[in-house]
Parts: structure tokens; sequence; C-alpha cells
């Protein structure tokens, strides 16, 4: 029944879009538009949920992508806001899978984008977290990220998508703040890490403490029930014409280190992201004066020669700010929190509900092949903050129009 609802509410909600983008064909250089909700995600209150989709409802045909966001919604398609669910992230990762299932090894092939991290890490064409209602996605003209070309999709084989959901229902917890920081002891857990217990000390929180399944502490009198929740996703897109420039993803991670290998006169980059990390906290000198920030810094390089089209940073709560650099410190792109203010979704208060984003001149903000770039993560250190991001997202284009 309620799936016969939801059907129905999507064709209404594509049939508006339709409408929407027809008449306004002439402005919007005939942008289309789909509204998709992923399977349903049933969450009681503590609970965590980290799903894997893949094949998910997603925009055929060779295309240009131009936006892609998303919410958490319930049964009724009422956005869930972030003190009762917190979207950790959602990330969308492109592959071509086999098209008959009889061979099932090596059926999918991811198609990743163009890094930096090492092995599939941070390869998504597409992720955000807690900031997705209030963050800008749309690539300007006649930029997009292209995909589904045919000539391109090996013989036997279709383009899938695959959407990764992390939620962390914080209804009725002892801690909330905790409870999306993943502090392990709220989750019960001991992590292992090669069998190596990582202690107390080593480490005190983050997501190999709220993997799926596990259940934050709850406050003792709190009674609620199971509820099933969406993430509801909008693709925005143009079909692929000769006129766009394509672009290239980059996903740095402040965490990472580039190391130069010279492996018999072979020069290679290596990397090793780690995702997350302690933000750490002032010492007391720091925290009186009230000039209490917490930043790391790395340095990494893209191959080839590009023009900025688009950034955006990603930060957990307590994330002041985060900033790519180039050469000599010329900025490049800041990418800076918006906390909300009230209890709305969009506007839960102590919850970071946007990033702000950068759309440079394209041409202004040339990157070289093999320069320099400094990412920059601020934290504010008044109090430690575990488990927190510092990534940034760019995407590049080798030429304008
Ligand atoms: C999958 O690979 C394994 C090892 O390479 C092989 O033994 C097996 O027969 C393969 N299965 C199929 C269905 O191809
Ligand atoms: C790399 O190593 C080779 C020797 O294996 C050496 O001749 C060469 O100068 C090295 N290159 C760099 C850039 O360090
Ligand atoms: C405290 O932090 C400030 C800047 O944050 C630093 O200049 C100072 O050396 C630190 N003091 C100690 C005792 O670590
Ligand atoms: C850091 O957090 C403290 C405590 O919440 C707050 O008083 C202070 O204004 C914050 N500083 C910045 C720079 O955000």
């Amino acid at each position: 029944m309620i799936h016969w609802c939801l059907w129905l509410l999507m064709l209404l909600l594509l049939a508006s879009n339709i409408s929407h983008s027809q008449a306004s064909r002439k402005s919007e250089n005939k942008i289309k538009s789909a509204v998709f909700l992923s399977p349903k995600l049933p969450f009681r209150p503590g609970s965590v949920l980290n799903k894997y989709y893949y094949n998910i409802g997603f925009p055929k045909g060779h295309i240009a992508i131009k936006s892609f966001n998303g919410e958490l919604v319930d049964e009724a398609l009422n956005p869930v806001p972030l003190h009762e669910t917190y979207l950790h992230h959602w990330v969308v990762e492109r592959y071509y899978q086999r098209k008959e299932s009889d061979n099932l090894n090596n059926t999918r092939i991811q198609l990743m984008s163009n890094g930096l991290c090492q092995d599939t890490i941070l390869r998504q064409y597409f992720g955000l977290g807690s900031e997705t209602r209030k963050t800008a996605t749309h690539i300007p003209d006649p930029y997009g990220i292209e995909v589904g070309n045919p000539v391109k999709i090996p013989d036997g084989y279709e383009e899938i998508w695959m959407l990764n959901i992390h939620g962390i229902d914080t209804r009725g917890v002892e801690n909330r703040l905790g409870c999306t920081e993943c502090w392990c002891d709220l989750y019960n857990v001991t992590p292992y890490l090669n069998g190596q217990p990582l202690g107390p000390d080593d480490y005190k929180g983050g997501l190999l403490c709220c993997s799926d399944g596990k259940q934050c502490r709850l406050r003792q009198e709190f009674k609620g029930a199971k509820r099933n929740l969406y993430l509801r996703y909008t693709v925005k897109w143009v079909d692929w014409d000769s006129n766009i420039i394509p672009v290239d993803i980059y996903v740095f991670d402040v965490t990472d280190t580039e190391e130069r290998l010279n492996t018999s006169g072979v020069i290679s980059l290596q990397h090793n992201c780690q995702i997350e990390y302690d933000a750490g906290s002032c010492n007391a000198t720091g925290v009186a004066r009230n000039r209490c920030i917490v930043g790391i810094r790395t340095s990494l390089s893209i191959p080839t020669d590009g023009y900025l089209i688009y950034g955006v940073g990603h930060q957990h709560v307590g994330g002041v700010g985060i900033t790519l650099y180039g050469k000599h410190g010329r900025v490049l792109c800041p990418s800076v929190p918006a906390y909300g203010k009230g209890k709305e979704a969009g506007n839960e208060a102590g919850y970071i509900v946007g990033m702000s984003t950068c759309y440079p001149k394209p041409g202004s903000l040339k990157i070289t092949g093999g320069e320099t770039l400094v990412l920059e993560s601020n934290y504010n250190g008044t109090r430690n903050h575990i488990g927190v991001m510092g990534l940034f997202y760019i995407l590049v284009a080798d030429r304008i129009a």
C-alpha cells in the first residue's frame, strides 16, 4: 500500500518537474529533472544504518549531469530534521555491470572519479552529509559530468549507479552529539583493526564505531517506534551534445599524505587518505583568548592542467572552514559551514546545514598539473571533536567555452 502511494507521489513529482522544465525551457536550456526515492530505511531510536544499494533509479542515456542533491524524508515524504535522524553521508558511485548475472565473478567494474585517494576510497561522483539541504550543487553551462556514453560501455554491460546512505537515528539518545560523532563508548564498541583492539586511548570514535546495525545508548525511560525513512534525491541533467564541456571530479582529503615513490626510475604518487581524524583542542591559553582554532593541512597535486569550475568542502560539527590554496598561497576556494538556528529541517540548531561553494568565473582560476595545492581544514578547538572530516570536492575542465 505504502509502495503504491510512494509510486504515485513519485509520478506526481516527476510530472510537476517535467511541466516545470517545459515551462521554463528557454531560460533553463532544456534541463531535465527527476526525483527518486531510495529503498526504505527502517530506523529504530538510536540505530545506525549504513546501506549500499546497487542499480538505483537514475536517468538513462548519454547525458551530462547538472546537479545532484538529496535529503531524508519520512513515509509521508516530509523532510526529517537532523536532530531526529542525522544524515552522516550519502555517496553515489558509478559502475558498469554485466547484463546477465550467470557469471558471478567480476560482474561490476567501478568507474572511479579522478581521485586522489588510494584504491577505491572517495572515488564517488557525488556525496554530501548533513549539509545536503543548503549546499549548491549545480554545474554552470556549458559544463557537465558526462555519463552513459554508449561507445564507452563494454559489450554485455550496462551503466548502473550505487547509493550508500549512512544515517544515525538520535531520537531518545543520551548524547546526540556523541552519537553523531560516533563515540565508541556510546555504542559499546571496542573496535578492532586487523585483529588488534584499538583501545580507548587510540580510537575514541568514528566510522568503526557506528557501522551498520550499531545502536547508540538511549535515555533509560525513552520509548520510541521504528519508522521507515527514504533518501529522496533529485538529479538534473541535459542530453549530451558536443557543445558541453565535460568536467573531471577530484575529491581531496586533508588527512591524505602524498608521497613520491621512485621505483627504478618510475616516479609515482602514493596516497594515504584516512577519511576521518580527531580535530584536537586548544590549550588553556588559546581558549582564554577565544582564538581557539585547530587546523591541519596537507599538500596535494592534480596530474593535468585544468580550470576550476566548482568547489565545495565537507566538514563535521565544530568545523569553521576548509580552504583550498594553490601555489604561493593563492586562494582557490574557501568553503565555510553554515549552522542552523532553529528546529525545522534545513535549519537545525547546532548542525551544519550547508557549506558555501565556489563558482569562479570559468577561466579565471587555472590549476597547473603538478602544482602544489594546499588543503587546510579548521575546527573550533574549544573542545575536541572526534571522527571529523576535511574533504574537498572540485570540478575541473580542461578548456573553457
Ligand atoms: C569465479 O572465479 C573462480 C576463481 O577464479 C572460479 O573458480 C569460478 O569457476 C568462477 N565462477 C564463475 C561462475 O565464473
Ligand atoms: C629515481 O631513481 C633512479 C635510480 O633508480 C635515479 O637515477 C633517478 O635520479 C631518481 N629520480 C628522482 C626524480 O629521484
Ligand atoms: C597554546 O596555544 C598557543 C596557540 O594556540 C601557542 O602559541 C602556545 O605555545 C600554546 N602553549 C602551550 C603551553 O602549549
Ligand atoms: C567555538 O566554540 C565556543 C563554544 O561553543 C564558542 O563560544 C566560540 O565562539 C566558538 N568559536 C568560533 C571561532 O567559532
